[in-house]
């Protein structure tokens, strides 16, 4: 068995429960206001999104429909080299939609960006990107998400959503993983 105590490797929280619960409700309100009346296409970017899409679907009071997406990044270096394999597409088509796309954490920013663009082109009448959290020290400021919910130091972070090596994404809060972890 690879872990019994997964908060044995956290090295400080970052962001409560209650913090997490307390914005994503924020976010969530925010867009009601926007999106009223627009029926939007709400995507989810497996898998690190998951917690954080499902949180703020049940915080927006208005129709929405929900689909997901599963992405690859792929390239010669350990970073994501912003070229985004489709894994499981779309169920949905999107052209003449308002599509939100939420996605858990911007490092490079070249995910979201590389599928803001291939969104983008299938015709939607409108896109936007919500990401939770925004390591805003590692990409330029026109790479940022339309709607953030944190920004956050270049720390390796967990929980909520977010891994290492496939692992902690079922903590409830956010955390700083202990370096010995992973290096
Ligand atoms: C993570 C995260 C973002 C991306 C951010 O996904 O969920 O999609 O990396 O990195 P970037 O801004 O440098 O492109 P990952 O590939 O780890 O997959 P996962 O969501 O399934 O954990």
């Amino acid at each position: 068995m690879r872990i019994t105590n997964e908060q044995n490797d956290i090295q400080s929280i970052l962001f409560s429960e209650e913090q997490i619960r307390s914005r994503v409700a924020e976010l969530g309100a925010q867009l009601t206001a926007e999106y009223a009346d627009k029926n939007p296409l709400v995507v989810c970017i497996l898998k690190g999104a998951s917690f954080f899409y499902t949180d703020l679907c049940r915080m927006m009071k208005c129709h929405l429909f929900m689909d997901f997406i599963a992405v690859s990044s792929y390239g010669a270096g350990a970073q994501s080299s912003g070229v985004v394999r489709i894994i499981k597409d779309l169920d949905t088509s999107i052209t003449g939609r308002h599509v939100i796309i939420v996605e858990d954490i911007i490092d490079s920013g070249l995910t979201l960006k590389h599928l803001r663009e291939l969104l983008s082109s299938r015709k939607p009448a409108s896109i936007k990107t919500v990401c939770l959290l925004d390591k805003h020290e590692r990409h330029d400021s026109h790479i940022a998400a339309d709607l953030c919910g944190f920004r956050i130091p270049d720390e390796f972070v967990v929980g909520y959503g977010l891994d290492y090596a496939g692992y902690y994404r079922n903590l409830p809060y956010i955390g700083v993983l202990k370096h010995e972890v992973y290096e």
